[in-house]
């Protein structure tokens, strides 16, 4: 049975004129949401990014992505050290103030590491981490990341899917 007879099934190839059903599709898998931040030769740096992913408890490692294609490209592959924020459902506009600009910290609750790190306050975990692979990963780069540092707070997740914002709504 391989599914062929669903009424409501659609089927193709990803490549070139099909980037729009390609993201779609991976639209149907829900991520949290983090902020990364590092210290550039220049200031803070930060980036908006949901493809964070826990690699390894022991040791700890996680990774995520960068589009080769952003400026913000080359300053977290040079920084040694950075920090990863898992937003809070209250922090959606947060999440886009960093997508649209990775330099702007005005206004923002923040301080920095005894790494030189900038670190945001009021996110539900922070992971202070060490770079410790950049992986060749298409058009993005894969950041392998050794958690040094773990922080908590109270707070329930922020959802990305489908190209929104959400929030966790338990099954009954
Ligand atoms: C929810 C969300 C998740 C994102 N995840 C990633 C990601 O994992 N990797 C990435 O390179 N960009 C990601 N982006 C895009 C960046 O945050 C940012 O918008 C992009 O780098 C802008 O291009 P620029 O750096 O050239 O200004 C994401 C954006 C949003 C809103």
């Amino acid at each position: 049975m391989d599914g062929t007879k669903d009424v409501d099934m659609t089927q193709f190839l990803p490549g070139p004129g099909m980037e729009r059903p390609y993201r779609d599709a991976l639209g149907t898998f829900a991520t949290g949401v983090t902020i990364v931040t590092a210290a550039a030769p220049d200031g803070p740096v930060a980036i908006t990014v949901n493809s964070f992913a826990s690699v390894s408890l022991s040791p700890a490692l996680v990774l995520w992505s960068i589009d080769l294609g952003s400026d913000r490209c080359p300053l977290f592959r040079n920084a040694t050290h950075s920090a990863i924020h898992v937003l809070g459902r209250e922090q959606a506009l947060l999440a886009r103030h960093f997508a649209k600009n990775g330099r702007d910290f005005n206004g923002q609750d923040w301080s920095l590491s005894d790494m030189g790190v900038p670190l945001l306050a009021g996110c539900p975990a922070r992971l202070e981490c060490e770079l410790v692979a950049d992986h060749p990963g298409g058009d993005h780069r894969i950041l392998v990341n050794q958690v040094l540092r773990v922080t908590r707070a109270p707070g329930e997740p922020l959802l990305f899917a489908g190209g929104a914002f959400g929030q966790v709504a338990p099954l009954v």
